[in-house]
């Protein structure tokens, strides 16, 4: 092959690989230079409903369709992640993943999950025996702020009013939080809340086929610093764009400083 037509094909994969992000939300990050750090994050969404697109390069899909939703403090690089965490800095988050059944099509039973370290490190760990289904509304608390790291989440279940909750489950990770690890390594200047088309555990990864979804709408948000407080508002918000399933996959807004929306679009 030629320099020039390996320089061209070189540019191509990286022109590919920069418009792809596996991530759809809002991603909030400290300014630069500043020395605050983030201490906690939380938020609600409502287990979405899943279905199989109609429209686009996936609609035939015979296989599984899925997505996951997490809130949490930190991030990993590569593969379309939308993070500016530094390399070998580690993440702390919990979320479900959601999951249609192509071939049979079925939905399947969502999971809730907690991950922390840094990439590579750890998979995400199910919360064991929490249950959940659509239209449950699901709360997660991430709290980074001392070597006594944690990730709850609680599910509220069908309820529609703040008003004198109660969690019918409400769950703390159940391994690996031992010892200092996940404090020592955790980047602490960027959190968020996200939707994303998680990569496969094969090898090489791959994003998995994104299934269509209700529309995810993450209220009461909030994240707390060193220094104070900020809202989605001063977030950044991203959209998952993954050319070869069709191109643009979400449209995530910001109504208000406590609120982020994600719908499943397909705009190429
Ligand atoms: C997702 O489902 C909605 C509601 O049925 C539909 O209007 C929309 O076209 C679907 N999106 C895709 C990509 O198939
Ligand atoms: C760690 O945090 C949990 C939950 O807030 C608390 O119950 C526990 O006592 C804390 N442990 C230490 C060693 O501070």
């Amino acid at each position: 092959m030629k320099t020039t037509t390996a320089f061209a094909a070189l540019a191509a994969l990286i022109q590919q690989v920069t418009s792809q992000s596996i991530q759809g939300g809002a991603l909030y990050s400290l300014p630069s230079g500043s020395s605050d750090t983030i201490n906690t994050i939380s938020g609600t969404f409502r287990v979405p409903d899943a279905s199989v697109p109609i429209h686009g390069p996936t609609s035939g899909h015979k296989g599984i369709y899925a997505f996951g939703i997490w809130v949490g403090i930190g991030g990993w690089q590569g593969y379309g992640s939308a993070s500016g965490c530094a390399a070998g800095t580690g993440v702390l988050r919990a979320g479900i993943d959601v999951y249609y059944d192509g071939f049979s099509d079925v939905p399947m039973v969502p999971w809730a999950w907690y991950q922390y370290g840094v990439s590579n490190e750890a998979g995400a760990f199910a919360y064991a025996g929490f249950n959940l289904e659509a239209g449950d509304l699901i709360k997660i608390t991430v709290n980074g702020a001392s070597n006594n790291v944690t990730a709850i989440i609680e599910n509220y279940g069908k309820v529609t009013s703040t008003q004198g909750r109660q969690p019918i489950q409400r769950a703390p990770p159940t391994y690996g939080f031992q010892g200092n690890n996940v404090a020592n390594t955790l980047c602490r200047t960027e959190a968020g809340w996200i939707v994303e088309n998680h990569m496969t555990e094969t090898s090489p990864p791959e994003p998995v086929v994104l299934a269509n979804f209700t529309e995810v709408a993450f209220g009461e948000l909030d994240i707390k610093t060193s220094a104070g407080s900020a809202t989605a508002a001063q977030a950044k918000l991203v959209d998952i764009n993954i050319p070869e399933q069709g191109g643009k996959l979400t449209a995530c807004s910001a109504p208000s400083g406590t609120e982020v929306r994600c719908r499943r679009v397909l705009e190429a």
